[in-house]
């Protein structure tokens, strides 16, 4: 594929120059000391180095043909590379720089899994392959599937530590993203201000016990005291109790099933930040694993965790995925949450 645009960059860079210059060919070297600098719109300027250098800082042109122009998929299959000043006459046309906007997922009897472009889909369920997706309008038929948006789950856990969850807060607002928070009870009154900026931004508030206790190795009594204590902290400060549960170490049992009085909450996607406590890290590994549906852990109280999120949202978001809170992200996929069943994927 590269080097099939490097090939094709080299065909428009002649085709251009014979535009521009009015079918004269220009000397494929610029001059002593000039280099060519590519407009976003298909105009070339023959620059000093400086000047040149001048202009990628501060303008989106570029001394790199591939970054002012972009490929182009049509529903039937047309690929064209264009300067990306033209991305919107062609969006209007229906050609895509994403692949996904005019392609569906097909299988076919072995299971396997191909991009098909949707003007060629019928032509492929001749061949009797099947839409990925064949299973979804069932679920619908239930009533509660109704949504096929790609989406993922933001959760973090042990806070509220109004330094870096309220740095999150902040991100996650100017981003319109909404997460679920899993706290601690015996860290809401100091974190009161941050429950209650969660609450009012639409976040979905969890409990993660009083103290990060491991559930499984307390008596009735004790766990029933940890579960309690917590949903009175986070109704103090927020006026309503938490709707989710997640026990320390995704520990539980049937006892715990049967006191926690909400739907218990797991993850699908473990971004390990409490251990590297480095941003590239977390951020590499959630792209990597993320898959719609997911249910990503991380933790509010680490300013690395903070650092990765703000990285990853804009990075999700060009992958096509939306960011719900635990409860939107069960509806969406069609699965019911009831006090003591266990959800860790949609
Ligand atoms: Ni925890």
């Amino acid at each position: 594929m590269k080097m099939l645009r490097k090939l094709l960059s080299a065909i428009l860079f002649v085709l251009l120059c014979i535009c521009v210059f009015g079918g004269f060919t220009v000397p494929a070297d610029p001059g002593e000391g000039l280099v060519v600098v590519y407009c976003n719109d298909g105009r070339i300027l023959y620059l000093s180095a400086d000047a040149a250098k001048d202009y990628s800082d501060s303008t989106d042109w570029s001394e790199d043909f591939l970054e002012v122009t972009c490929d182009i998929w049509n529903t039937a299959g047309d690929n064209r590379l264009i300067f990306k000043s033209k991305l919107p006459f062609y969006k209007a046309e229906g050609w895509s720089d994403d692949l996904r906007a005019v392609t569906v997922k097909m299988k076919n009897t072995d299971g396997k899994e191909k991009d098909v472009f949707k003007d060629k889909t019928e032509e492929y369920q001749q061949k009797g392959w099947t839409f990925v997706s064949a299973a979804k309008p069932a679920a619908k038929a239930t009533g509660s599937f109704t949504d096929t948006t790609p989406s993922v789950a933001l959760t973090f856990d042990d806070g509220p530590n109004p330094s870096t969850t309220n740095r999150l807060l902040t991100i996650l607002e100017r981003e319109n993203v909404k997460a679920t928070f899993f706290m601690l009870g015996n860290r809401a009154q100091s974190g009161a201000d941050c429950i209650r900026r969660m609450q009012a931004l639409g976040m979905e508030l969890g409990s993660h016990t009083y103290d990060h206790t491991q559930l499984t190795k307390l008596g009735e009594a004790a766990l029933a005291d940890q579960i309690e204590k917590t949903n009175a902290a986070i109704m103090n400060a927020a006026g309503e109790a938490p709707t989710l549960m997640r026990p320390p170490y995704g520990s539980y049992n049937a006892a715990v099933k049967a006191a926690a009085g909400v739907p218990i909450v797991l993850w699908s996607l473990d971004s390990l930040d409490w251990k590297s406590r480095n941003a590239d890290a977390v951020y590499q590994k959630v792209l990597a694993e993320v898959r719609d549906g997911s249910v990503i852990l991380f933790h509010d109280i680490y300013d690395t965790s903070v650092d990765a999120t703000e990285r990853l949202i804009p990075a999700l978001k060009d992958r096509g995925y939306e960011m719900v809170t635990v409860s939107e992200l069960a509806r969406r996929k069609g699965k019911t949450l009831s006090p003591g069943e266990v959800f860790s994927q949609g």
